[in-house]
């Protein structure tokens, strides 16, 4: 039988027991954050369509393919959030959190919508970590920055991933290098919509997946040989705490990033267990976008975004055990009416001390409730039936050693507490 509703195409459900993983990546990962004093952030789902046509660039796929955009019923445009940066300097630039100290470090997390055509690794709803340090142009920023997703991907166990990283220069930069660039590109034979966008915007050229472009372009100039003196002093002094940090890198010239903001420095982690996918975060410095959203202020700002459901995957291709282990400690077995009011209370007593506990719902006997508590995982088992309600007291069962003693029922909650130290 084929059920009437399935999610939308590319949009995945979490459930258990894997959601259980979901949420181990994604608290681990902004517990990294959280030990670097990067304070939560909560945005809207939605924004002004325009904020994200400025802040990510109108030439980017993410904004000419990907956006899920529609009228309101007041007839706005808006768009369902396809990245957090944006939003994040909307949020700054509205509530002039600027005005504080700075840096302003934010972190967040969340689903995120892109109309991209699904596969393994590639949703619609995607879900992210990400961090934004804004205010600061401080290359041991960056590295704090990098260090942070670096630690939080080794704290979940992953180690097949590796930091690409290079520096996309400042305004000095890249006059000087979009001027050799099309002078290369327009020397190519190029199909008209690829040479339209040569002239918009000669980067994205290279961020071309096709085989035939990716050839032609191989031997284009490199925006690394073109930075100003002052990118150049910048880029090296990441990768000087880099080093001192002990995080590996390695340097990828070619590193395009699908998103127009970045300036200076810019890194993606990879893992090669993922196919075609491969990219499991990413982020960068990005300079000018403040302004290009009409910041009274002109912040630099550099941050990351770090891909939920790909690290995921990694962590399945590295078949890294799985940590997310969401379990009950206690699983009550009630024989009886009577015996099910009191575990029913019991396990509202025992869940305000902090105990997580489940019961067997639905009277299905001793057997298959038995059945139920092994099921859960839970630690102890506590079987009450009419004669142990009569005589106050209750069967704790030690579900991994198969002991089983009576406690009296009426210092049971100490008593658990005791048993599962
Ligand atoms: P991004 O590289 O577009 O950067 O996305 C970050 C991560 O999100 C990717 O590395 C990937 O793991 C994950 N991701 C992206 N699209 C999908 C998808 N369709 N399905 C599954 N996972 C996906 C940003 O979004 C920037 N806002 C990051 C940033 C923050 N830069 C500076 N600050």
């Amino acid at each position: 039988m084929s059920a009437d509703f399935q999610a939308p195409r590319g949009i995945p459900d979490y459930f258990p027991p894997d959601s259980a993983d979901f949420r181990a990546v994604r608290d681990t990962l902004t517990e990294a954050a959280r030990l670097a004093g990067y304070g939560h952030i909560e945005l809207p789902v939605f924004e002004d369509t325009a904020l994200f046509a400025r802040g990510v660039g109108e030439s980017t796929d993410v904004v000419s393919k990907e956006m899920y955009t529609f009228a309101d019923r007041g007839d706005r445009s808006v768009t369902l959030r396809p990245e957090g940066t944006a939003g994040v300097m909307r949020a700054v630039i509205q509530h002039g959190l600027d005005r504080g100290q700075l840096p302003v470090k934010l972190c967040y997390s969340g689903p995120f919508f892109r109309y991209e055509k699904p596969q393994t690794g590639r949703y619609r709803q995607l879900q992210q970590v990400g961090v934004e340090a804004i205010g600061v142009d401080d290359p041991a920023l960056d590295a704090e920055v990098i260090a942070i997703s670096d630690e939080g991907y080794r704290r979940l166990g992953l180690s097949g991933f590796r930091l690409e990283i290079t520096s996309l220069g400042d305004d000095e930069t890249r006059p000087r290098y979009r001027e050799a660039l099309q002078e290369f590109l327009f020397g190519l034979d190029l199909d008209e919509p690829t040479r339209q966008r040569a002239q918009l915007n000669p980067l994205r050229v290279l961020d071309d997946k096709r085989p035939e472009i990716k050839e032609a372009t191989a031997g284009a100039p490199l925006l690394i040989d073109y930075l100003s003196d002052d990118s150049r002093a910048h880029f090296d002094a990441v990768l000087g705490h880099l080093d001192r940090l002990g995080v590996p890198y390695v340097r990828n010239p070619r590193l395009v990033r699908g998103l127009d903001y970045y300036t200076k420095t810019t890194f993606e982690f990879v893992h090669d267990g993922l196919g075609a996918q491969s990219g499991i975060g990413g982020g960068g410095r990005y300079d000018g976008l403040m302004r290009q959203l009409g910041g009274k202020q002109d912040l630099s700002g550099i941050g990351f975004g770090l891909g939920v459901d790909r690290t995921l995957l990694a962590l399945r291709a590295e078949e890294v055990a799985s940590r997310g282990i969401e379990r009950v400690a206690v699983f009550g077995v009630p024989l009886g009416a009577d015996a099910k009011t009191e575990l029913v209370t019991l396990a509202g007593r025992l869940r305000a001390v902090g105990i997580a506990v489940d019961l067997a719902y639905g009277d299905r006997g001793l057997k298959g409730a038995m059945k139920a508590a092994d099921r859960s995982g839970a630690r102890l088992a506590l079987v009450l039936g009419d004669r142990e309600l009569a005589e106050r007291t209750i069967d704790v069962k030690d579900l991994r050693t198969g002991e089983q003693q009576q406690l009296p029922l009426d210092t049971i909650v100490d008593d658990i507490r005791r048993l599962l130290v």
